[in-house]
């Protein structure tokens, strides 16, 4: 624009128009197409449960038809049977739906309802449909691992009043399911009090099996289809049912053959007015309503794995990937339900505020969140879990669907990516100007235009012509390669894959039985059908070397358009009554269908070749509970904008706490050019992404870190270096994460669960249990973020120790080159210090450990390392070490967490790792009497005989203003995988301090 008023005399209006066509030119003018996805009304499921829970909420003499008939209940061995009776017509007729509610050891309860009839196959399917006949009953098959054991020390409660039965489970006994026959509904309660309740509201809805009862249609003129679809059609019972059969959408119609057979449920949360999880949404953290309230949305949020193009901001809306997972938190309690179904799901919540009491003394005022569960189809199967901590939740979900796969240690490092990377040539000088400008990456990816016509396991003939010299001159600075392949072949000739596949009938059918087919990036493609175990078979076959020729070990895999996407299917997926292995029906699988695909590909890499067992790395879009297994996520394609870069926050951190925590964001933004100052910004919190990738759309502008120029590839590099610097804390909270499920970056709530006021908070974070607190700066123009510190503990700047203390909000300097990062007293961080080029080239460098003194004078903290590749740290070949500074002996001392695991592979690792030391330990907050204290003693802990000792001296360096004291003690030269100490203290000398170390 300056240009332009530089012009004498300019013509107001012409610049004005100008200005006018230049801003629609700049603003970007994506927004989600909001007709191609439904909204609850276009869902004939989600329509009827509203409208039953709208009628139900305003009828005051309505009773809900469920009861569970007491006669029916059986206990055994933790384990409650029964029949819940659904009453059809006035005391005539009932569907039987058979109950099963079990007791885990875990103190986890799980609820289970099925449809008899259903269950019996004695029901007739329309249309001629191959479709089984059960309610889908292998959700758990794909979603849980484990944490099923039967608690059988579960009991009835012999007091129970007439009308309820009463469960006493859980260690100590401390749950007790309180189960009312009629209605039929269940309390959760945790030491006497309720936490969850089922069917509060009386939601409860199984839509049994019915027959369609044929009317004789009126001859339908041309052009009125559309309204005889919409018009109320009544049934012999009078319910609506104009839903109930045949749905269009988008000129798709769905052919039902099953009818309505949607389960619904209320949940309630009295007492909780926070409720977190059910990824994937563009949301905040703390779950906002959907029907009235503050600020709420007007639809449920959807989980329904689709391909939103250009997805929209602060939305319900369904995305890429499912997670049926729910937590709702309070001061002291945290507690939640996991409910297992992979079909259509859509969630209302609600608030319900309970003011105070003014003639009840001490009844404080308090709100309970309401929640209401609606799936298509499939069987109502829920998890509750009763906490009480946020770390409870995190392991028992884990528990159930299996930890975070532990990864390679290039694939927590920085990935660059873009569509596309057009040439061998090209990957190959961008290699070399990362190394140019000294900017460390460890993977380069390739998308969908490396291959043959979009022929997947193919290279384009004229564009990478040689795939295994790239790779050669990747592996040289041991940088990986990950090209896409995604699930739909191309229906062409000569393709050996899609013959195989059509040969040895492994594609996804339609409806009528045939192979499906439809339009993706190939055009014509089928897709394979990863529930069927000869797919999974064949699929693993492909990447055999010999097979994906130009592969090579360095080779890994990026699995996108799993939901599937499918350009002409109904909402971009594929039609519901496709069928896949076992005649299950697309509706009841959708959820899982992505997860299936990337499982496979995920055991395919295991088997490359024999005796080349490394862990694999696979990038998932479409994502399920369970999918943490075996693939890492990214939110799909988000845009080049602020609030994108802001809204990515709060997803990652809900992935985190929803069992699924190795996620990103595209750094920079899928769609549309960033400012450079976008760029920047987005680098320094990208950093923080469990997944940490660049990546952005064929039609945008170059943008590697080395781009943009002075200052911002300075300072973009300065960021990267941070992320590879702290590679062993990242390191560590992976592996705690693979064992403990808790998160790799954690919100305020779940490291601070006392502290009311940090509840909502989802713009700062937390890495691992390392202490370090990070706010992202997402806003344009900005020189300084409001960091919320949730405790009295000193928070130190990582870069120059200036200290903030007091609970509340503080101002922390954030000009563009500075990266707002604190360090919470009490903790001690390990670091690697030296610039490299890539992750590999680090493994053997020497740490920093810093040690954060909290207001007692104490720090803790600790690493794992292992060979960040194979999968012998299964086998013992780990180093995990536990560092404390006792501030009252003045001693730092590093000893070993897993006493006893010496096997044959883990001293094998631990001699590679002989010569790697501890190079610096620096100590902030240090107390003032080390003023004038000159060293320290260092004694290591070797062959007992052999004990070494040393002396050492102690540079200190006084507090400033706001800047803490700090001391660094160089080159101590103690192992990192030995037990040392090193004494602070004044009574040093000839003192003799035993340790237990091995
Ligand atoms: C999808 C992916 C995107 C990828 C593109 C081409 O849009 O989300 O990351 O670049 O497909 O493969």
């Amino acid at each position: 624009m300056s240009s332009l008023r530089q012009k004498s005399a300019p013509r107001w209006t012409a610049v004005f128009l100008l200005c006018a066509v230049l801003c629609c030119l700049f603003v970007p003018a994506v927004t989600v197409k909001h007709e191609n996805f439904k909204k609850c009304d276009q869902s004939g499921f989600c329509k009827r449960n509203r409208q039953f829970a709208d009628d139900v909420s305003a009828s005051s003499s309505w009773t809900a038809p469920y009861a569970l008939d007491p006669t029916s209940i059986t206990f055994e061995k933790g384990q409650l049977n029964g029949v819940v009776l659904k009453i059809l017509k006035e005391g005539e007729e009932k569907a039987r739906l058979p109950l099963t509610v079990t007791f885990l050891d875990s103190g986890v309860a799980r609820v289970t309802l099925d449809e008899e009839k259903r269950a019996k196959g004695e029901i007739d399917l329309r249309h001629d449909s191959k479709a089984r006949k059960e309610r889908y009953n292998e959700a758990g098959k794909w979603a849980l691992v484990g944490g099923l054991k039967v608690f059988e020390g579960a009991a009835l409660n012999a007091e129970a009043e007439q009308g309820y039965t009463k469960v006493v489970y859980g260690k100590g006994g401390k749950h007790q399911a309180v189960i009312r026959h009629a209605p039929f509904g269940i309390e959760f309660q945790r030491d006497g009090e309720t936490q969850v309740k089922f069917n509060e509201r009386g939601f409860l809805n199984v839509e049994h099996w019915r027959a369609k009862v044929e009317k004789v249609e009126e001859e339908k003129k041309e052009g009125e289809e559309e309204k005889v679809e919409d018009e109320k059609k009544e049934d012999a019972t009078g319910e609506d049912e104009s839903t109930w059969w045949e749905e269009s959408f988008g000129g798709n119609t769905d052919s039902k053959p099953r009818g309505p057979e949607a389960v619904a449920l209320d949940i309630s949360f009295p007492g909780y007015e926070h409720v977190f999880g059910i990824p994937e949404h563009a949301t905040r953290l703390s779950l906002k309503t959907t029907k009235g309230g503050d600020n709420a949305y007007d639809e449920p949020y959807r989980l329904y794995n689709a391909d939103v193009f250009e997805y929209e901001m602060d939305s319900p809306m369904t995305l890429y990937g499912a997670i049926p997972f729910m937590q709702a938190h309070r001061k002291g309690s945290t507690v939640g339900v996991f409910w297992l179904n992979a079909a259509e799901t859509w969630i209302d919540i609600t608030k319900k505020k309970n003011t105070a009491n003014p003639l009840a003394l001490g009844v404080k005022g308090h709100t309970d969140t309401q929640t209401h569960w609606m799936s298509e189809s499939g069987l109502l199967d829920i998890f509750v879990f009763l906490g009480p901590t946020p770390q409870d939740l995190t392991r028992q979900y884990g528990e159930l669907t299996g930890f975070t796969a532990m990864p390679q240690s290039f694939a927590i490092a920085y990935h660059q990516c873009r569509w596309n990377y057009v040439t061998d040539d090209d990957v190959k000088d961008v290699d070399r100007r990362f190394d140019k400008f000294n900017i460390p990456y460890d993977v380069i990816w390739l998308d969908i235009e490396y291959t043959q016509e979009k022929k997947y396991f193919t290279w384009d003939p004229l564009t990478f012509v040689n795939p295994e010299t790239m790779q050669k001159q990747l592996a040289k600075r041991d940088r990986k390669l990950v090209p896409i392949i995604d699930p739909h072949i191309k229906n062409t000739d000569n393709y050996p894959v899609i013959d195989e596949l059509k040969k040895k009938d492994l594609a996804v059918k339609n409806k009528d039985g045939n192979q499906y087919e439809g339009w993706c990036w190939p055009g014509s493609s089928m897709w394979v059908d990863c529930f069927n175990p000869a797919a999974i078979d064949w699929w693993k076959g492909l990447f055999k070397y010999d097979k994906f020729k130009g592969s090579a070990p360095n080779t890994f895999i990026w699995n996108d358009m799993n939901e599937p996407s499918v350009f002409n299917g109904p909402e971009t997926t594929m039609p519901k009554d496709n069928l896949h292995h076992g005649n299950w029906e697309h509706r009841d699988v959708h959820n899982i269908n992505g997860m299936t695909f990337h499982n496979a590909t995920y055991q395919a890499l295991t088997e490359r070749k024999k005796g080349e067992l490394r862990r694999p790395f696979v990038l998932t879009r479409a994502f399920y509970s369970g999918s943490q297994r075996s693939a890492a996520m990214w939110t799909g394609d988000n845009q080049a904008e602020w609030a994108h870069l802001e809204a990515s926050l709060p997803m990652v951190l809900n992935q985190g706490i929803s069992g699924f925590p190795f996620s990103g964001a595209d750094v920079g933004g899928f769609f549309g050019n960033p400012s450079k100052e976008l760029l920047t910004r987005w680098y320094q919190a990208g950093i923080y992404y469990p997944f940490f990738r660049g990546h952005a759309h064929i039609d945008t502008r170059r943008r590697e870190p080395y781009i943009p120029g002075s200052p911002y590839t300075e300072i973009i590099t300065q960021a990267l270096r941070l992320r590879y610097q702290l590679l062993p804390a990242w390191y560590t909270a992976f592996h705690e994460a693979s064992t403990t499920g808790a998160p790799i970056i954690r919100p305020n709530f779940y490291i601070h669960p006392e502290d009311d006021n940090g509840f909502a908070i989802d713009d700062q974070l937390y890495i691992g249990s390392t202490g370090l607190l990070a706010k992202p700066v997402t806003k344009e123009g900005a020189d300084s973020v409001s960091v919320y510190i949730a405790d009295d503990q000193p928070y130190y700047d990582y870069f120059d120790y200036t200290s903030y203390r007091g609970a509340g909000h503080h101002t922390v300097p954030a000009p563009l080159e500075k990266i707002p990062l604190l360090m919470q007293g009490g903790h001690i961080i390990p670091r690697r210090d030296r610039p490299r080029r890539s992750s590999g080239l680090m493994k053997f460098d020497p740490f920093t450990l810093v040690v954060v003194l909290d207001k007692a004078g104490d720090a803790e903290g600790t690493l794992y390392l292992d060979d960040g590749e194979t999968f012998d740290y299964q086998q013992g070949a780990f180093i995990h070490r536990q560092f404390s500074f006792d501030g009252a002996r003045q001693v730092l001392s590093s000893a070993n967490l897993d006493i006893g695991h010496r096997t044959v592979k883990c001293e094998k690792y631990l001699k590679t790792m002989e010569k790697v030391r501890v190079e610096k330990i620096i100590i902030v907050g240090a107390p003032k009497a080390w003023k004038n204290k000159e060293e320290v003693v260092v004694l290591e802990e070797g062959q007992k005989e052999t004990r070494r000792k040393k002396s050492l001296p102690l540079e200190y360096h006084a507090a400033e203003g706001k800047k803490a004291a700090w001391a660094v003690v160089r080159d101590p030269g103690v192992w990192i995988g030995r037990g040392w100490r090193i004494d602070f203290g004044d009574k040093v000398a000839g003192h003799e301090h035993h340790g237990h170390e091995h």
